[in-house]
């Protein structure tokens, strides 16, 4: 089993760049005035955060059935038989609340609509010394594919000294189903589907589970975002039906009032997680055959005993009291669970509901299979309010900086400290007349990764407004620096150069013609000439600006960044001492945050095991609230990047690995291995 091989983890006192850290001679700062200093700069432990809550629940739920709903969004957060094949949510988000898989887990760049996957190395005379096998469909990554964006001197700061040894816009992500045209709701975890042969997806015609466009984001924590995904297109607003919010006008929801069924738009706040959960289970690329809708699914799960197929620790922290020692809760079918949560009115009809087109007609006799009942109709709401409420008691707020910040000096090494002191360097006025910065590197992270939330993407900070503006950024013959015009960001949300503005515009993008930012709208006729996929125009930050996510437990959440680049935190630190690796071709959106951080090569290691300290043990070892039911992940098929070694025409064998059901006390009470980093690489390593 792939799990007990993770147990081979490299030691971090191996590495070259601790040993040369840990004989440096300062003195360690003081705990108490690095901790002034932090909370100067607004950081605090994040239990000082209450946990982000929709205020109008009680519209939907029943009276103190908050515990059941939460075992209901657990059970479909984890259920295999919610995808089309096989695929629950968990079989992208089980590790730390990410994916560490390796093989079979690259996107070609089909956000800048590049359909061919591959490594392009650069600069002339590069080729020989670097020449890797070409990525492709069913690759199995290694450490030396990583950075994927490779320089000849990693720490050159000027772009134009910068030589280039190999670059992609393939991005590592997580692979969800095979291609297929949804022809039904079957009888058991499959749908009835046509597979559909793979122009992109494919090994010498044998088709690959498809991967998605952008790596995989954590769910833990996730709920304190106030919208949610790289580009935050999942809306804060749930309308109970898809995850675009008021930007969708058609969204309606079925309600029986005074007898009678009626459409109804609802608009619940504070629900991003909501919002995102009832996309991916409809997504071609994600869990769903092509063509499935939602009351679709809930056709199909409602009569199933939810986890059918699974095994539930009796220890379970939500799910213990429903387990049953073989796979499957005791309770028979996820309608009991609707009809325990939520309230009659939006379930209890006898009224049939038919989709013509992308109509509904209400009490029309049906035409058989596209005919729902009003729980399958309004399935979507059911699940999105489930999921989130589950993905709410997913916080992890016991790791060593948040124990630090409470008041206990102890938590954080001298290391740490000084990491700590370079993560809330601004450079700011009263930070230069404060001793405790004496010698230490501007990091300047606080100025993104701001807040007990460590994101300024918080509810918290969007209490505070939403659009911020700021000096532009601008390029000096190679150099990087603070300009003199101004541009609008939004909160959030930032271009730092990952890879070029073009290749994904992120939070620059649209839905339904609207832009994910109400940037452009309030700027006025901009918004005419935006175009998906086309440079930006200048001084609108919005344009491959990205999610600023929450750095809690990224020790075990790589590969980093949206395109998944950095395979180590150590590689991650490093982009920013360079000032990242696209900051000139993405100048006109670029975050002038980024201009603004100096650290020297010494600064790194202690930053880095700064970074370590925001691992919640917890969630390393996966105990409560982050203990699940078993789960069998897609990991590849049979073969490798050039050949599918066992087939049926165009349709793959599967390998599969498991993550055992876990209870309250964990992988350790199991004699499991704790969750290791990506590739298990020593994470203060730029050179696994
Ligand atoms: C095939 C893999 C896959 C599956 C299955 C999947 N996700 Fe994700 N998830 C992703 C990827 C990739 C992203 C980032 C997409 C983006 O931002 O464009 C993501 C983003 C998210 C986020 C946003 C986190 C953040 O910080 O922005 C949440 C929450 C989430 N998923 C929950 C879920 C839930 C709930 C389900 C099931 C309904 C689910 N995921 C199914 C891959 C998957
Ligand atoms: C100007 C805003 C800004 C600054 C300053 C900044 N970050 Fe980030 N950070 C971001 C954004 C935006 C992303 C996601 C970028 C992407 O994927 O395109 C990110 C991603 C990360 C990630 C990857 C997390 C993941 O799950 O993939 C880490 C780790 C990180 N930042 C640490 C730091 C550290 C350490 C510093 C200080 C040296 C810092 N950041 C400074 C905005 C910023």
């Amino acid at each position: 089993m792939a799990w007990a091989l993770a147990a081979a983890a490299f030691a971090f006192a191996a590495t070259p760049e601790w040993h040369r850290f840990a004989t440096a001679a300062d003195t360690p700062p003081s705990p108490v005035a690095v901790r002034v200093a932090a909370r100067a700069a607004g950081l605090a432990a994040l239990n000082t955060v209450r946990v982000p809550k929709a205020p109008n629940l009680d519209e939907f739920l029943r009276p103190g059935s908050e515990a059941t709903a939460v075992q209901l969004g657990k059970a479909l957060f984890w259920d295999v038989q919610v995808g089309s094949d096989g695929q629950a949510c968990a079989s992208c988000h089980f590790h730390a609340g990410a994916d560490n898989r390796t093989k079979n887990q690259i996107n070609p760049g089909t956000r800048g609509e590049d359909t061919k996957f591959g490594v392009t190395v650069t600069s002339a005379g590069a080729a020989q010394a670097t020449a890797k096998p070409n990525f492709g469909a069913n690759f199995t990554l290694s450490a030396g594919d990583f950075p994927l964006h490779l320089l000849g001197d990693d720490n050159e700061v000027n772009y134009n000294k910068r030589v280039v040894l190999r670059d992609t816009n393939d991005v590592v992500s997580s692979q969800g189903v095979l291609k297929s045209l949804f022809g039904g709701v079957g009888t058991a975890v499959h749908d009835v589907g046509t597979a559909q042969p793979d122009g992109v997806f494919h090994v010498a015609g044998v088709n690959t589970r498809r991967v998605e466009p952008r790596n995989t984001p954590s769910v833990i924590n996730a709920v304190f975002n106030h919208d949610n995904f790289w580009d935050g297109r999942a809306q804060n607003v749930f309308n109970g039906v898809d995850p675009f919010g008021l930007l969708s006008r058609e969204a309606k929801i079925l309600l029986l009032e005074g007898g009678k069924l009626v459409e109804q738009r609802v608009e619940i706040p504070t629900s991003s997680l909501a919002s995102q959960s009832v996309g991916p289970p409809v997504n071609e690329d994600e869990m769903s055959y092509a063509a499935r809708a939602f009351p679709d699914i809930g056709k199909k799960v409602l009569p199933l005993r939810p986890l059918a197929t699974q095994l539930v620790d009796p220890q379970d922290s939500v799910l213990g009291p429903l387990a049953r020692g073989t796979p499957g809760l005791t309770t028979a079918a996820y309608a009991d669970m609707i009809r325990a949560v939520f309230l009659p009115q939006y379930w209890d009809a006898g009224d049939t509901v038919t989709f013509d087109g992308e109509r509904r007609v209400i009490g029309k006799a049906s035409d058989g299979a596209k005919s729902y009942s009003v729980m399958e109709a309004n399935f979507a709401l059911f699940f999105g309010l489930a999921v989130q409420m589950y993905e709410a008691t997913l916080v992890s707020d016991q790791t060593p900086f948040d124990r630090f910040m409470g008041g206990d000096d102890a938590a954080l090494d001298a290391d740490q400290l000084r990491g700590l002191l370079l993560f809330v360097n601004r450079g700011k006025a009263e930070q230069k007349a404060d001793p405790v910065f004496a010698g230490v590197g501007r990091g300047n992270c606080v100025a993104c990764h701001g807040g007990a939330e460590l994101t300024n993407v918080s509810e918290t900070f969007y209490a505070a407004g939403i659009h911020l503006a700021d000096v532009t950024a601008e390029m000096n013959n190679g150099v990087l620096q603070e300009g003199t015009g101004t541009m609008l960001f939004d909160r959030g949300f930032s271009n730092i150069g990952v890879r070029p503005t073009a290749e994904d515009i992120g939070h620059g993008g649209k839905q339904f013609g609207i832009p994910l930012s109400t940037q452009p709208l309030a700027i006025g006729g901009e918004i005419e000439i935006l175009v998906e996929n086309q440079p930006p125009p200048p001084m609108l930050g919005i344009y491959g600006a990205f999610k600023i996510p929450g750095l809690r437990n990224a020790e075990l959440t790589g590969p980093y960044f949206h395109n998944g680049g950095e395979a180590t935190l150590a590689q991650v630190v490093e982009f920013y001492a360079r000032l990242g690796d696209f900051a000139d071709v993405n100048i006109d959106a670029l975050d002038v945050g980024l201009a603004r951080i100096a650290l020297e090569t010494k600064d790194q290691p202690p930053l880095t095991k700064f970074l370590l300290a925001l691992t919640d043990e917890r969630v390393r070892i996966e105990a409560a609230p982050f203990d699940h039911p078993q789960l069998l992940v897609p990991d590849g098929h049979p073969g490798d990047a050039t050949k599918v070694t066992c087939a049926n025409g165009f349709l793959p064998c599967e390998a599969m690995i498991e993550s055992p059901a876990v209870g309250a006390q964990g992988r350790v009470a199991k004699g499991l291995a704790p969750l290791r980093p990506f590739l298990n690489l020593p994470q203060l390593s730029t050179t696994p």
